[in-house]
């Protein structure tokens, strides 16, 4: 990037001697108003999308009095309180309102705008190094293209500032005192950079680093002094309609709790990513990679795409944590299945920690899973409550310890792994909401005698793992799952006229007749229920799907042959 504004400058100072024309640059609007000009030189007209053309301009385009041959006209001020602050604009030489208008004054003690800076129609403000406390009402600035208030003393930036400025381009606050920055701060015009390095800001809300729908070079949040939370207030979520998101964003020197690709994904996958996120490059320099969840989250992508929304120097491009991965290159984990395995965290709110009955729960992106471990506990139930999305803030949770507890929200939109191996569970009931989200279910080591209707609710599950149970029979509710997800082992049940229906759905179903999907009766010398359904023919088989298979099927076969 810094390579493109060398390029510019260097057109832009040498035009006149070497004779380089208006040729070289060709006009083109980010969004129908601001009037620019994208050198050819740097080749944006030759990407292959219009929004990758957009962002190649977006970094390099100048207005027309940045062009080759073109001036501008320096505002002088004058100052007029004794202590600095107070000011008006004067013109030494006669200015028309079509001159291009400047007004630069750095290092001075102004806190406010010169009183009468509305009648002139200025392009481009520069007071680095004043006292400003606030931006102040620019509302009348309405050709303004640049502002630069950088190390003055500004507080906080509201999303009324630029309200109706739609020429506005480039915004410089560098440097001040911004702790807080309203949402969607740029959302009534197209701003193409803005620079807020060496602030001070605690929250941040996503719309004002991915900009939905507008394309721009440049969101410059480095050197941040206090940890960033990332807010996504307005709910913006990547793929739900088609708002594409296309922005740089540099937070190097900076920490953040979360990457704010994750804080509007659902799901971070490569189909996404490519169409609604197909440009814009996310800067981390500082550190090498804390190789957590978050980062096993955005391995999902091409490695390619990984190393453009999360990019480091190349010194940089090893793990500094956890311990298991210390100094092993990125690429080498990314690459390797049981190393990104072992890109977890530990998530602490919502995690049933107290009692008899206490768990640990690790996000696990690699698997997309939320593992809840209670095994070798004294549960004699299923938690009430898993971790759960919160409402309020994407991560209100984002406290001191904020390193720990920050990732509880992106990992729990994935599937639940509940491990109750080794407790004292006796009744199966699995009534709560959180059961369909239930990928795995391990009861293994629990003297089960009953399994209610609920188990339904686990119309996710892969696995239903109960060995050990002493189980006499199975509700009626299982006939809405895959007779494979459960794992029986080598306990069977007794088999009778009741149950008969549990062989008819299993075979009905083609379950697997091997250990440890098979059901043995444990009356019948173990032999599986679909085996023993001969003997209970004499049960009220009309009623039955069997019925189905011995009478139906043969019939219409001999009409059919
Ligand atoms: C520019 O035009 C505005 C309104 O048309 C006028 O009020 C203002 O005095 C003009 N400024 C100069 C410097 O001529
Ligand atoms: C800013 O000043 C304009 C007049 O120049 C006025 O109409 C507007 O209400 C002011 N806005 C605020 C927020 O004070
Ligand atoms: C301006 O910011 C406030 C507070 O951050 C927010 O409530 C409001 O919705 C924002 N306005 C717009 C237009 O986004
Ligand atoms: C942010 O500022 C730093 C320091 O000035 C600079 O090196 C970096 O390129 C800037 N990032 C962007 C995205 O402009
Ligand atoms: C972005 O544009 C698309 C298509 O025009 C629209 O459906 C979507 O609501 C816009 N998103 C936002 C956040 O404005
Ligand atoms: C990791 O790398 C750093 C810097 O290269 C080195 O100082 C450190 O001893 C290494 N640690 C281990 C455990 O290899
Ligand atoms: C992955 O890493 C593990 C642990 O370092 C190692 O044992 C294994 O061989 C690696 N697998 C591959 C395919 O490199
Ligand atoms: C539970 O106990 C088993 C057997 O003693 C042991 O292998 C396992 O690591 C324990 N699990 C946990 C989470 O402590
Ligand atoms: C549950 O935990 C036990 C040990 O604590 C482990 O052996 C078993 O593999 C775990 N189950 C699953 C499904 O991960
Ligand atoms: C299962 O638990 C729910 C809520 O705790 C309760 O309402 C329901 O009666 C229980 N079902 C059985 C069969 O115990
Ligand atoms: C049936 O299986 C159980 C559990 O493995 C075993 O204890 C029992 O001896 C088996 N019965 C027969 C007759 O094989």
């Amino acid at each position: 990037m810094s390579f493109k504004y060398f390029v510019v400058s260097m057109l832009v100072s040498s035009c006149c001697t070497h004779g380089i024309g208006l040729d070289m640059f060709k006009a083109w609007s980010p969004d129908g108003i601001k009037n620019l000009f994208c050198p050819n030189r740097e080749d944006c007209f030759s990407e292959p999308t219009t929004i990758k053309t957009d962002h190649c301009c977006a970094c390099t385009a100048v207005p027309e009095w940045e062009l080759p041959h073109k001036t501008h006209q320096n505002i002088d001020v004058e100052i007029t309180s004794v202590d600095g602050s107070r000011s008006k604009l004067v013109s030494r030489q006669t200015v028309s309102n079509n001159s291009n208008m400047y007004f630069i004054y750095t290092h001075g003690k102004l806190k406010t705008f010169p009183e009468n800076s509305c009648s002139y129609n200025l392009l481009h403000i520069d007071v680095t190094g004043n006292l400003f406390p606030n931006v102040g009402n620019i509302s009348c600035f309405i050709d303004l293209d640049t502002l630069i208030m950088k190390n003055n003393k500004l507080t906080f930036i509201s999303n009324e500032t630029f309200k109706g400025l739609y020429k506005l381009r480039s915004v410089d606050f560098s440097y001040n005192l911004i702790t807080k920055i309203d949402c969607n701060v740029f959302g009534d015009i197209h701003i193409l950079k803005f620079n807020f390095e060496g602030n001070y800001i605690h929250k941040l809300d996503v719309t004002n680093i991915l900009i939905p729908n507008k394309t721009t070079c440049g969101g410059n949040y480095s050197k941040n002094k206090h940890p960033i939370e990332i807010t996504n207030l307005a709910n913006l979520v990547l793929g739900k309609d088609n708002t594409f998101v296309c922005s740089d964003y540099d937070f190097s020197y900076s920490s953040l709790s979360i990457h704010p690709l994750l804080a509007i994904c659902e799901m971070v996958v490569p189909q996404i990513i490519d169409k609604y996120a197909p440009c814009g490059e996310g800067k981390y320099n500082g550190m090498a990679f804390d190789c957590d969840c978050q980062i096993a989250e955005l391995m999902h992508l091409d490695f390619l795409e990984l190393n453009r929304v999360y990019s480091k120097r190349v010194q940089e491009s090893y793990c500094r944590s956890p311990g298991n991965l210390l100094n092993i290159s990125i690429y080498d984990v990314y690459i390797n299945q049981t190393l990104r395995d072992q890109m977890t965290c530990d998530i602490i709110d919502f995690c049933p920690m107290n009692g008899a009955c206490k768990c640990r729960c690790i996000s696990q992106p690699n698997r997309y899973v939320m593992i809840i471990d209670c095994s070798n506990q004294s549960c004699t139930d299923f938690p009430t409550i898993i971790p759960h999305k919160s409402d309020s803030s994407l991560l209100n949770n984002f406290k001191k310890n904020f390193e720990v507890s920050s990732i509880a929200d992106f990992s729990i939109k994935h599937d639940v792994i509940l491990n109750m191996t080794n407790n004292k569970i006796e009744q199966v009931n699995t009534s709560h909401p959180y059961f369909s989200r239930v990928r795995t279910l391990d009861l293994t080591a629990n003297p089960i005698k009953m399994m209610s209707e609920e188990i339904s609710n686990l119309n996710k599950a892969n696995d239903i793992i109960i060995p050990d149970h002493l189980l006499n029979n199975l509700p009626k509710s299982v006939e809405l799952l895959n007779p494979n997800v459960f794992h029986f082992g080598h306990n069977g049940i007794p088999c009778t006229c009741d149950n008969r229906w549990i062989g008819e759905w299993r075979l009905y179903k083609q379950a697997f007749k091997r250990y440890p999907y098979a059901l043995k009766c444990s009356n019948y010398d173990n032999k599986t229920i679909e085996e023993m359904l001969d003997v209970f023919s004499d049960c009220d088989v009309t009623s039955s799907y069997i019925w189905i298979f011995y009478i139906i099927f043969p019939i219409v076969f001999f009409f059919h042959s």
